[in-house]
């Protein structure tokens, strides 16, 4: 059994409400098991997470980048930078920002790089636009049509009303796609 941690900072629930559908996706696939973990519950167990084969890592945009929690928790991991303790673990990342583009990419970047740092091996998003197969854009998964990793844009309303069908699908494959390659892991 594989072990996977979805590791997400959500200052107002946006974030949060999409990791939770990533995490849905990522339990239709068996053989792995998903944890969802706030950036807190990830800090508080640093030591522990050592025992996960992969991570999957959410933050909101802020200001063109990762939040300064996420920002935090990143450099919080320097003691297991320094061993190269996540070496060769499995790594992935989602953003939500509230404009169309927002600047997301450099969140997502700044994923990689954290990741990269790490030794990690980054999965990037391989769900194909579906607006490219006639699907209504809102309804289309990978919408935005991003390949590092999962984006969706949430507008100004509770979490719940936020969100187009689009990206919440885009969550769901994301999910399955990430617990898919860490199951065929050898
Ligand atoms: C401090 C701050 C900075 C933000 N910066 C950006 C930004 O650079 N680009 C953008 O599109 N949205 C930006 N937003 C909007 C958020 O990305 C958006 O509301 C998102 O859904 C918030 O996610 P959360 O509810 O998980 O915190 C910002 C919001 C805050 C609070």
């Amino acid at each position: 059994m594989k072990k996977l941690a979805i590791i997400v900072h959500s200052g107002y629930g946006h974030t949060q409400f999409f990791a939770k559908h990533v995490l849905e996706g990522a339990k239709n696939i068996q053989g792995v098991t998903t944890d969802l973990l706030t950036i807190e519950e990830a800090t508080q167990k640093m030591a522990q997470l050592g025992s996960y084969d992969g991570f999957i890592f959410g933050s909101p945009t802020y200001m063109g980048s990762v939040s300064g929690p996420f920002k935090t928790f990143m450099d919080t991991t320097g003691g297991i930078w320094q061993k190269q303790e996540w070496k060769d673990k499995f790594a992935a990342g989602f953003t939500v920002s509230g404009s169309p583009s927002g600047d997301k990419q450099t969140t997502l970047i700044t994923l990689i790089v954290f990741a990269a740092q790490h030794g990690m091996l980054w999965i990037g998003n391989s769900i194909f636009p579906e607006t490219y197969l006639g699907v209504k854009a809102e309804d289309a998964a990978n919408r935005l049509g991003s390949y590092l990793g999962a984006m969706a844009q949430a507008g100004q309303d509770a979490p719940e009303k936020s969100f187009v069908s689009g990206d919440l699908k885009t969550a769901k494959l994301f999910g399955e796609r990430v617990a898919k390659v860490l199951a065929a892991k050898g």
